[in-house]
């Protein structure tokens, strides 16, 4: 296998700045913020792992299904069998929705390369690993950054793309952003590569607020592990226990969004930004967006953002569609 593009992150003297740096950003706005790119630590995939084996996360298995059933028609959309292509993938993971599509494409004799692009070094390793020994055929090379650090690789090159963003991954955007990021990978596509885009729609608030609630707390784990994470690494003291999980969907915009609300008057210390912040009790921390679309909406989404819609694979339910795009002529 091919690695030569990896590039490992190490928890430098850096990292921690940066890390500092956002989490003092986000805790000095009103209402008060975390970036949610620092959920994903090895606690952080683990339980995203979990919480995607929940019965109340249909996300994960509404894709497999969209992807198991559909890859022929999907390989066929996006001319697997024109030559050498590359497969980009923003915000891999463990791969598992993916490897249905990188399988049938081996299968099929496809002449591409898969870069699966991730923030978390630990996951993303753990996925070239597993690529290695279950498809050796495969030529894999692994970008291990951000969103936008990757973008910037993305630079246009005369080779075929295909860009994957599964996962609704894109709902971790607000409506208003996520334009502004999908234009920004237009901007470096050229007529013939194309989208697919996994994206969760509107439905039963019930459905979708049990989705990030659910039972056993795992959603909340995922959460406060954020906040532990900055206790260990930036010297905070939070203690969760002061902190209750909340999170809510609204129906009408279409925004599930997460808090962590502080249950009482308290000061929060964190030793790397010798600093202290005060919450009010019933004070938020908005912690993620995840935000969903009806089938129109990500019509709209597309055209403001320099595409245009081939086709939406839904899954059996209607809960979740890929959508296809490719850059408006
Ligand atoms: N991208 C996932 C999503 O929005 C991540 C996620 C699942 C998440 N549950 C969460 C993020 C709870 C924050 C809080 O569905």
């Amino acid at each position: 296998m091919d690695t030569d593009q990896q590039e490992v992150e190490k928890p430098t003297e850096d990292h921690v700045k940066t890390f500092a740096n956002d989490v003092n950003e986000g805790l000095s706005q009103t209402p008060k913020k975390m970036n949610s790119k620092y959920f994903y630590d090895k606690k952080g995939d683990e339980l995203f792992q979990s919480i995607m084996r929940m019965d109340e996360y249909y996300l994960t298995s509404a894709e497999f299904e969209i992807l198991s059933l559909q890859k022929e028609k999907i390989a066929q959309a996006i001319n697997y069998e024109k030559g050498h292509f590359q497969l980009i993938e923003f915000g891999a993971g463990d791969g598992y929705k993916t490897k249905i599509l990188l399988s049938y494409l081996l299968e099929m004799g496809a002449d591409f390369e898969y870069i699966p692009i991730d923030i978390s070094e630990n996951v993303l390793s753990q996925l070239v690993t597993g690529l290695e020994a279950e498809m050796p055929e495969l030529k894999v090379n692994p970008i291990q950054k951000d969103y936008f650090k990757a973008l910037e690789d993305l630079k246009s090159n005369d080779q075929r793309k295909v860009v994957l963003f599964l996962g609704s991954n894109i709902g971790n955007f607000t409506p208003e952003n996520a334009p502004i990021f999908l234009s920004q990978i237009a901007e470096r596509l050229n007529p013939e590569d194309s989208l697919l885009m996994g994206v969760d729609l509107k439905k039963d608030p019930h459905v979708i607020l049990a989705a990030y609630n659910d039972q056993h707390g795992i959603t909340k784990a995922f959460n406060f592990n954020l906040l532990n994470r900055i206790n260990e690494e930036l010297g905070g003291d939070f203690d969760i226990f002061n902190f209750e999980h909340f999170p809510v969907y609204d129906p009408v915009s279409g925004a599930t969004k997460s808090y962590l609300i502080s249950k009482r008057e308290q000061t929060v210390s964190i030793g790397e930004l010798d600093k202290q912040f005060y919450f009010d009790q019933g004070e938020p921390i908005f912690m993620e967006i995840s935000q969903k679309y009806s089938t129109k909406e990500i019509e709209q989404l597309a055209a403001k953002s320099g595409f245009e819609v081939v086709n939406h694979y839904y899954d059996c339910k209607h809960y979740f569609t890929d959508t296809l795009w490719r850059i408006k002529p």
